[in-house]
């Protein structure tokens, strides 16, 4: 995996004006630090000179002054500058990146979304993003000054005097030896912890939508326990990171202070024999200051930056899965003009090699490469054939499990097929843009999703700009205008999470409106009806059959008149079609729908 370090730098690109004037300012404070060395090293000169008379001294002593006060001005400016010139340069690569990652998440399948944990991924995006923010801040620029601080230090202590330089960078290799045995175990660890940190948000996240069944199993106890596990072995790792880390830093402070040491006493000895003048020795010092101010600096931050790369190698992790539905290199545009739909020979089984099957988020190991054994499962659709011509109504029935769900979201291409092809109006759904082809669908599902926003919000989800009248039009026809007149602010009535102030039924009438402005030639009605009570039921049945005037359906059902007037069932038993045909004819053949008649609710 590349240095994260690297892969920021495009992201300056777009923020270069930032980056220069933070570039700018951090010079010109880079080359003031100088500036006080060399002042105090002339003024003690000055003072001590046998040579210059009063008056010579005086003026010159006026001169530093000045330039002294002139450094403290330009000081301020840098002070303000570089610092905020620079959360504009970082922030904006933060907004950058989480910008990205919405819409890189965006593109990834429901494969991966079945897969990974809500609270883990909302822990990538928020948490990772935001601890990666820490080296763009005080990093990226302040980094390469510092080196280049380190290394004109040098120069000049070496130009001053070779030995004392030495004298006060013997220590330097064994701060290298610490810092390179210790340094892995510092990534390890913050690699780690973040890993520790997305799993906890995961647990959270999961723990908290499922309070019902917390509560209703008096389970608070035992998740309190497994919190408390979590947080430990958290505050295990953070220990870990810090242990390693903290000995790097005070590695750095016994090079710092030794290196002072030394030259306190052999500068001293030279200063004392004549070598060197009390204001070079000043001078030296001054410098060798300012050198082990980056090593410090960098001793100190070390965890810092640790913590923020290897959060920001998980954030480009994500940023690397490659999607495994995505549009065509040449896609059709052309809306499929009547809604013919053919299977033809579909299998699908649900695991695929693919990224987005290998991807963990809330694994805390760091990457070691392809560690992850891969499991084939089985087929769940296993050569299905089926078609529906333009405005008819086909019917999928079988068990519980027998794969209908499955079959029709490879309509839409929530899935793609494994092996076999899909065709809507004589084209592979694969050789549409995902756009094209999923305007042209609509899915009813038996739990519809319903957003925190308004009624009207809710309805104009496929058609944000529909009018009012259309909006108002839609929900009569789905039979849901008279209770939501009946809502406190009517179609401005916000909703609660996921629906929450209202009864299922309600809820899907919102949806059906919700598909019916939309107008979709093809549409799914996935067990619809079958979460609802009788009452309900019935009035949720009269607008769907609003819904399904003129379009091609694809109806599951457990409602069995819904199916009599199918223009044809598809009986479907372990991922194969084992009868199709009408009503009459399927129960004349006494075969798999003839008993699921029989048994009446099992037809799921
Ligand atoms: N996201 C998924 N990942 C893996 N297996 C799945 C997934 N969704 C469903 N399955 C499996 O596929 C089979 C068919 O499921 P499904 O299509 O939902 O059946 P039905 O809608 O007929 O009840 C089941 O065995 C189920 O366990
Ligand atoms: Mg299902």
């Amino acid at each position: 995996m590349p240095n994260p370090l690297f892969q920021l730098l495009r992201y300056v690109r777009p923020h270069r004006k930032y980056a220069a004037l933070t570039l700018g300012f951090g010079i010109l404070g880079f080359a003031l630090s100088f500036a006080y060395p060399w002042i105090i090293g002339t003024v003690v000169d000055v003072v001590t000179s046998p040579l210059l008379t009063f008056a010579q001294k005086k003026a010159k002593l006026v001169t530093m002054t000045e330039l002294a006060a002139l450094a403290a001005i330009l000081n301020a400016a840098v002070v303000y500058g570089r610092g905020h010139f620079n959360v504009h340069l970082g922030h904006g690569i933060v907004a950058d990146i989480r910008r990205e990652l919405f819409e890189h998440l965006q593109k990834l399948s429901l494969l991966f979304f079945a897969k990974e944990r809500t609270g883990s991924i909302l822990s990538r995006f928020l948490h990772d993003v935001h601890e990666a923010t820490s080296l763009l801040y005080t990093g990226l620029i302040v980094v390469g000054l510092d080196v280049v601080q380190l290394i004109i230090a040098i120069v000049l202590l070496a130009s001053i005097s070779v030995k004392l330089t030495i004298a006060c960078l013997v220590l330097f290799p064994i701060y290298a030896g610490v810092f390179a045995l210790l340094n892995p175990r510092v990534r390890v660890a913050s690699e780690r912890m973040h890993g520790k940190l997305t799993r906890i948000s995961g647990n959270v996240a999961e723990q908290l939508a499922g309070q019902a069944l917390v509560k209703t199993y008096t389970a608070e106890t035992r998740e309190a326990a497994r919190f408390e596990r979590d947080v430990r072995d958290h505050h295990g790792l953070v220990i870990a990171q810090s242990r390693a880390g903290h000995l790097v830093a005070s590695s750095g402070e016994i090079l710092v202070h030794f290196g002072t040491t030394m030259v306190i006493g052999y500068g001293g000895y030279l200063a004392l024999a004549g070598t060197m003048t009390a204001g070079t020795l000043t001078r030296f010092i001054g410098y060798m200051l300012i050198m082990f101010g980056p090593v410090r600096r960098f001793a100190e931050l070390n965890i810092v930056y640790q913590t923020s790369i290897s959060a920001m190698r998980r954030v480009f992790r994500v940023l690397e899965i490659k999607p495994t539905i995505v549009d065509p290199p040449n896609p059709c545009r052309e809306p499929p003009p009547s809604g013919e739909v053919r299977f033809e020979d579909v299998r699908f089984r649900y695991t695929e090699d693919s990224d987005e099957a290998h991807a963990r988020l809330d694994e805390d190991r760091p990457d070691d490469g392809d560690n992850q054994p891969y499991v084939q499962r089985s087929l769940v659709l296993d050569g299905v054939t089926m078609h529906a011509n333009p405005g008819e109504v086909v019917a999928v029935v079988g068990s519980s499990g027998a794969g209908k769900t499955t079959l029709l979201s490879l309509l839409p291409r929530l899935f793609d097929v494994t092996e076999g092809r899909v065709l809507v109006d004589g084209v592979d759904v694969r050789d549409y843009s995902l756009e094209t082809l999923r305007s042209a669908i609509a899915i009813v599902q038996q739990d519809p999703f319903v957003f925190t926003g308004s009624v009207r919000e809710n309805i104009a989800y496929g058609r944000p700009n529909a009018s009012n009248e259309e909006i108002e039009w839609a929900a009569r026809a789905a039979h849901a205008h008279d209770f939501i007149m009946e809502l406190d602010d009517g179609y401005d009535t916000r909703l609660g999470e996921r629906g929450a102030n209202l009864s299922g039924g309600q809820r899907q009438r919102i949806s059906i409106a919700r598909a019916l402005l939309k107008d979709p030639r093809i549409l799914i009605l996935d067990e619809a009806t079958s979460s609802l009570d009788v009452a309900s039921e019935a009035v949720v049945q009269k607008a769907l059959e609003e819904l399904m005037r003129s379009r091609t359906c694809f109806v599951i059902a457990h409602r069995l008149s819904t199916i009599r007037n199918a223009n044809r069932i598809v009986v479907l038993e372990g991922g194969r079609v084992v009868e199709s045909g009408t009503h009459a004819q399927l129960l004349a053949r006494a075969g798999a729908y003839a008993r699921l008649v029989r048994m009446q609710s099992v037809v799921t």
